[in-house]
């Protein structure tokens, strides 16, 4: 007993040397806490992410606001890998899920963390739609259809990058006529924005030289609680929208728009994720829990479309976007078979949740959704916030 809690006694002491240490060395590093252990936050090693594919320099760019609100941010596939904001303590909490290095991002089946989803967020049904009467066949690389881009997607290219301040980068990348199967060569530029009001900001623009569809989103996972922790069915969730787009089990929508409400997919009025998700219903069977885009009553860049709340640290995640539609997936395929995530962590199953601001899935095949239909002369233009404070 006596010498458990000597241990105890140097075990503190080394730990808050280390903190102090940590702190004061790199200004990239801070302390936090998340709900499993005291640890540090930082973000990934840059020299980690050194490379050089396919004749491009890839790296780690690292953006930081007023209120050292932090976000580490590669240009291979444009991924988000850390975002690290504060707690109600005021502790800095990294929320995303990620890897340290560039090598486990390249990893097969690796579930699109943090990446810029491209050219098609979501699925197209058996990666088939026509365009002015002409087939076009994607990539089958989900079950019988295609999903975010395919087999390449954007999430695995390399994407120039330019910081353009220390809160800002600027990512752009060409898409080849015929990449993925898609038509058109395809001017793609996307904006990392970190605001002083703890807010991260993602522009999207592209152009094009053929008609073409694209439907432009970011795939973060998110664990309010601490990326690392068990689960986000403690979070509570909030989504502005009276009706989701119902799917077969091959998660393509049906077409029609279903009302919300008196079913588990109601998070009109903020719901603990957990409440409904074990539910029996056709739908939660479909997507193995929430894998669901939700119709948005009012798209807005100033009045918050989803707000997520974490019990244990505070923090709340306001979503903004210009886009119709929110994918809300409640990681029901995450395994945490393995510690390969930042620090060693497993991300098991549900230990995240991402919010993919975007236009419908299969819309190209579904005549009444919006259109995600792209022709030469016009500019692709859309906006999605994801803003932090804590209570
Ligand atoms: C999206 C899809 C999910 C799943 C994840 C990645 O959110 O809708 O079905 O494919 O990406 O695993």
């Amino acid at each position: 007993m006596m010498r458990l809690t000597k241990n105890h006694f140097y075990i503190t002491a080394w730990a808050l040397i280390f903190n102090y240490s940590c702190s004061q060395s790199a200004d990239k590093k801070a302390t936090i806490a998340t709900d499993s252990l005291s640890t540090v936050a930082t973000v990934p090693d840059s020299a980690a992410f050194k490379a050089t594919i396919a004749g491009k320099q890839v790296g780690l760019f690292v953006l930081k606001n007023k209120n050292n609100v932090t976000a580490a941010i590669t240009n291979y596939g444009g991924r988000l890998v850390s975002l690290l904001v504060p707690d109600n303590k005021g502790k800095l909490t990294d929320v995303i899920l990620g890897y340290d290095s560039l090598k486990s991002y390249q990893k097969p089946r690796e579930p699109y963390f943090g990446a810029i989803i491209g050219r098609y967020g979501n699925r197209i049904a058996k990666g088939k739609f026509s365009i002015d009467g002409k087939a076009y066949q994607l990539d089958i690389n989900d079950g019988v259809n295609t999903l975010h881009g395919g087999f390449k997607g954007f999430y695995a290219q390399v994407f120039d990058a330019k910081q353009l301040s220390t809160n800002e980068l600027e990512l752009t990348y060409v898409s080849k006529d015929g990449e993925g199967g898609y038509p058109g060569n395809l001017s793609v530029k996307v904006h990392y924005i970190l605001t002083d009001d703890n807010a991260l900001k993602i522009t999207y623009e592209a152009t094009t030289d053929k008609p073409t569809v694209l439907n432009l989103t970011n795939h973060a996972y998110f664990n309010l609680n601490g990326a690392g922790s068990k689960t986000i069915t403690d979070n509570q969730l909030q989504i502005n929208a009276d009706r989701f787009t119902p799917v077969d089990n091959t998660l393509i929508p049906t077409g029609k728009l279903q009302p919300v409400k008196g079913t588990p997919f109601d998070f009109t009025a903020f719901k603990t994720i957990g409440t409904d998700i074990g539910q029996t219903d056709d739908q939660l069977k479909n997507g193995k829990g929430y894998d669901h885009n939700f119709v948005l009553n009012k798209p807005s860049l100033t009045a918050a479309v989803a707000t997520v709340k974490s019990p244990v640290t505070g923090i709340v995640m306001d979503v903004y976007t210009d886009e119709p539609g929110l994918q809300f997936y409640s990681g029901n395929f995450l395994t945490g078979d393995k510690h390969d995530g930042k620090h060693g962590a497993a991300y098991g199953y549900r230990s995240a949740l991402c919010l993919e601001t975007q236009h419908f899935p299969d819309a190209p095949n579904q005549p009444s959704f919006a259109s995600t239909l792209l022709k030469p002369g016009q500019i692709y233009k859309t906006t999605t916030i994801y803003k932090f404070s804590a209570k």
